[in-house]
């Protein structure tokens, strides 16, 4: 009998299930050959086709639990032109057989065939999803796809795993890590470009015939797009609408393509990038895929923003001790950061001077940028030579680290780890170590080179310095940096034909690092940072507790970055520093509070040189950061209502965030420039309990005379808030919170 069941079992686990097999989130029926996930308000369905492909069903709104689909019938042919397997939206297709469309893999094999036809193999059901297995139909290379669904979100977790399984190598020339389908219709596009100091432009297109191209060759995110897309149903539209979205967790070349196909209908396929790409795969070896997030909500941009916003909070972003069984990490600490008072020339005293004002402000955490170590004065030297500067911290930085620690503060430090400058102690012993090919130029910016972290010496040298750095001094936090794109990117350890890996290895090396250090200094926090905002993704978002989203700390230009940024990204992760005025980018003068609340609208750092602010500014930055502590859950952590945009050159603006179990709500309203004396239009808010009670307080500015103390939240979103005939001018900022009663 025990036999019996074991063999039983091992059914069980292989999947060869003669009947339907149901998990909580995946249902397979063996007669129509249907997978369908169900999680949140949201629908996957996909199945094997009467021709043995695996085709994508339905992807949207929550379908009810009896509604079946019938085994899938591949598309028709359109002529003799577009075949029927081109026309046919597959899950995972292999360019072969004449496809015309975007492939998710693309394959060389050793006797020189290019032709990969995937047909669907076997499946296992998971904890979480499933596992489809697909194979080419004459040669032994197989896809696992991976499935699993957010049970909350519906969010859905796709990614491959490429197997060679032929006696000879194959080379994998373009592998995405997940093809989304929609069926044609009117869609919107929306995507973030960007460049240095101008990151997270929300751009917005009519989706027309032909491919738009999103990506990064530059081997790291890059500012100029980052891998996030969403799709809405018509035109733009915050609030209302089906908005289909989808973010890739990869931190190295990426390329998501949205394509209006022959006939109108619309494949999303993200992954690698196939440009200069080559990965060969020995017999027996396998290649893993990203992960490509996609999710779905009937509540436009901003319902699909909030659904991105508590997956990342609670899937993606490290848990770290002390969050305890909190569902959240912790919000992050007001930060003070010396970048902008102190540029690299950093020493003892002065930066005991900033921390001892900094915790005057009710700051949490002092953080020294660059500059601190080798022989690094300007940007031409040092980098690689993680020892501390004798000749700025004569004893160390532990005179330092004690002195923040005394004034109450906890101690982080700036590093970038994967960089050499040619004038380094590193470079002059390893000049092997850089991203090269022999004989050619090693192209420099910022007077830096990569080092190729997918050596095994470099990642170990790399690791072992940060190593010692955390074992040595008590560092609670690293601003990880990483300032320029790559160049040259040869791999000259490796034969010619196995150099192209290096775009995976390095960015696995990095994972590694992190994950190594995460494992030996748990309590470590990490910010990703990259000139800015040039390596924000959900891949270096496992290990980064924050991002810094870009060196543009203009508060108006912020207003926008800030916008963009949050389509993608929650507040929790980022940074916003109150820097000085006029401000160095575009030489604007603002006021503090305006400053102030504009950095209020995520996790708040300052960044000026606040020993030379007064009393006056003092008290203001010091009162308002008590007010950011109170509400700080509610702003990083709540549902994002964006009520007025700042795009387009918008006379005003305004946002909303209210907490989870709606007893706090906060508000932020800026005017960009006051015209013809229009006062601030009247402002409905969202998301409140309309039958409760709730009380409004004032952080900033005032309502117009009469307005109430007191009013139901029915009130306060459907009458709304005026403001007060004050508050009228240039740059100008208002914040109040309202609290249940
Ligand atoms: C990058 C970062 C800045 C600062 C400098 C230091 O530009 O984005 O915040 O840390 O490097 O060199």
């Amino acid at each position: 009998m025990r036999k019996i069941f074991a063999v039983f079992a091992l059914f069980i686990a292989l999947g060869w299930q003669l009947n339907a097999q149901t998990t909580s989130l995946c249902h397979f029926d063996a007669k129509t050959k249907v997978f369908r996930m169900d999680g949140g308000n949201v629908s996957y369905v996909f199945g094997v086709n009467t021709r043995g492909e695996l085709q994508q069903l339905y992807w949207g709104g929550k379908l009810g639990a009896t509604d079946d689909f019938p085994q899938a019938t591949p598309m028709p042919g359109w002529a003799s032109f577009d075949s029927s397997y081109t026309n046919t939206p597959e899950e995972y297709v292999g360019w072969g057989a004449g496809l015309y469309v975007e492939p998710a893999l693309k394959v060389t094999f050793a006797d020189g065939t290019r032709d990969l036809v995937l047909h669907y193999d076997s499946y296992k059901l998971t904890p979480h999803g499933v596992d489809v297995v697909l194979k080419d139909i004459k040669r032994y290379v197989f896809v696992i796809l991976h499935y699993e669904m957010d049970p909350a979100s519906g969010i859905l977790a796709r990614s491959a795993n490429i197997v060679n399984r032929e006696p000879q190598p194959i080379t994998v020339e373009q592998a995405a890590a997940a093809a989304w389908s929609l069926p044609a219709g009117h869609y919107t596009l929306n995507y973030l470009t960007g460049r240095w100091a101008g990151e997270w432009t929300l751009t917005q297109e009519t989706l027309k015939p032909g491919e738009r191209v999103i990506e990064s060759r530059r081997g790291s995110t890059g500012h100029q797009a980052n891998p996030w897309f969403a799709i809405q149903a018509g035109g733009p539209n915050d609030e209302h609408g089906d908005v289909w979205f989808g973010a890739l967790a990869w931190s190295g070349s990426w390329r998501i393509t949205v394509e209006q196909d022959q006939l109108d209908a619309i494949r999303v396929t993200g992954g690698f990038n196939p440009f200069d790409f080559g990965y060969v795969l020995h017999p027996g070896q396998q290649l893993d895929t990203p992960i490509f997030y996609g999710g779905f909500s009937a509540h436009g941009m901003g319902g699909a923003s909030r659904l991105l916003h508590h997956f990342e909070i609670a899937h993606i972003l490290p848990h770290r001790v002390g969050d305890g069984d909190n569902a959240a990490p912790k919000p992050r600490p007001v930060i003070y950061n010396s970048w902008e008072a102190t540029g690299m020339n950093v020493s003892e005293a002065n930066q005991m001077a900033l921390a001892e004002k900094a915790a005057a402000l009710g700051v949490d955490r002092f953080v020294m940028d660059d500059g601190w170590f080798g022989q690094r004065k300007t940007d031409h030297a040092g980098l690689g030579d993680w020892y501390v500067n004798p000749q700025k911290f004569p004893h160390g930085l532990k005179p330092l680290i004690d002195k923040v620690h005394s004034l109450g503060m906890d101690f982080g430090l700036w590093v970038e780890p994967e960089m050499v400058n040619p004038d380094s102690d590193l470079y002059r012993k390893h000049p092997d170590w850089v991203l090269n090919f022999p004989g050619r130029p090693r192209s420099e910016e910022r007077n830096q080179l990569v080092l190729n972290l997918a050596r095994p010496d470099v990642r170990a040298y790399v690791f072992g310095v940060l190593d010692k750095l955390l074992t040595d001094n008590d560092i609670a936090f690293l601003k990880w940096d990483y300032n320029r794109n790559w160049s040259e990117p040869g791999w000259d350890q490796l034969p010619a034909t196995e150099q192209k890996k290096v775009y995976v290895a390095f960015v696995q090396n990095l994972y590694g690092i992190l994950a190594e250090l995460e494992k030996k200094h748990p309590k470590v926090e990490i910010e990703s940072c990259s000139g800015g905002g040039g390596r924000v993704d959900l891949g270096i978002l496992k290990y980064a507790d924050e991002v810094w989203p870009s060196d543009n700390t203009d508060p108006f230009d912020r207003l926008t970055q800030q916008y963009g940024f949050t389509y993608a990204y929650t507040p929790q992760v980022m940074m916003a520093w109150v820097t000085d005025s006029p401000h160095w980018l575009n030489k604007r003068s603002t006021s503090l509070d305006y400053r102030i609340l504009s950095s209020m609208e995520g996790s708040l750092g300052i960044g000026a040189d606040i020993t030379k602010w007064n009393d006056e500014e003092m008290a203001t930055a010091k009162r308002l950061i008590a007010d950011y502590h109170q509400v700080q859950k509610t702003i990083v952590q709540g549902e994002l209502y964006r009520l007025i945009s700042p795009r387009n050159g918008s006379e005003f603006s305004a946002n909303e965030m209210v907490n989870h179990d709606k007893s706090q709500a906060v508000f932020f309203l800026y005017i960009h420039s006051t015209q013809e004396g229009r006062g601030f239009p009247r402002l409905k808010l969202l998301g409140l309990d309309p039958k409760a009670e709730y009380a409004l307080t004032s952080i900033q500015g005032e309502a117009a005379p009469g307005t109430p103390t007191t009013a139901s939240g029915a009130w306060w979103m459907n009458h709304g808030i005026d403001m007060g005939a004050d508050f009228r001018g240039d740059f100008q900022a208002a914040a109040f919170r309202l609290d249940k009663k």
